[in-house]
């Protein structure tokens, strides 16, 4: 089995958190794995809970056709994923302790992906990754050198569908 196999079983399996008991399918990640640029939400809505792919709801749309613009599609030079694996009840945002309980299949993907570039999909990405102090309105879209990747975060494709102002 290869290393990306494991990983995947393992998180298939999961049970780390009270969210394994409400998911519907564990939703693991989707994408070219040896892509320069890895995507990063914070954790499956409905439709991802169903379908056990990130980001294909609305919001999802919307990040496709953002992404397109840039010649970029997610099954052929990005990899999307998320901080937590499985849908919070009422898409809530996920508990400190749920993505403690996480993090670590998020590491081994980026680590197995090694991307030049990291983009946090929206604030609770930007706080769990480039910094807890992180305000998603001030600072989105500045760039920031962390060990071997450079991350930013952009807005959450929800958040751009509830404000078009953003
Ligand atoms: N929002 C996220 O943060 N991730 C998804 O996969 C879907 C919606």
């Amino acid at each position: 089995m290869t290393e990306w196999e494991a990983l995947r079983q393992e998180c298939l399996r999961c049970h780390a958190c009270t969210l394994a008991e409400t998911r519907t399918n564990v939703v693991f990640g989707v994408g070219n794995r040896n892509s320069k640029l890895m995507l990063i939400g914070e954790g499956p809505g409905e439709q991802e809970d169903l379908q056990g792919e990130p980001f294909v709801g609305p919001a999802g749309k919307l990040l496709d056709d953002m992404l397109s613009i840039i010649d970029l599609y997610r099954r052929e030079n990005c990899y999307i994923c998320n901080i937590v694996k499985c849908r919070p009840p009422r898409n809530r945002d996920p508990l400190e302790t749920e993505q403690d309980a996480c993090i670590g299949f998020l590491r081994n993907q980026v680590a197995l992906v090694r991307p030049q570039i990291i983009v946090c999909l929206g604030r609770i990405a930007a706080k769990r990754l480039i910094d807890p102090e992180y305000r998603i309105t001030r600072q989105h879209g500045q760039w920031v050198r962390k060990g071997d990747f450079w991350m930013t975060a952009i807005y959450h494709p929800s958040a751009l569908l509830r404000d078009v102002t953003k």
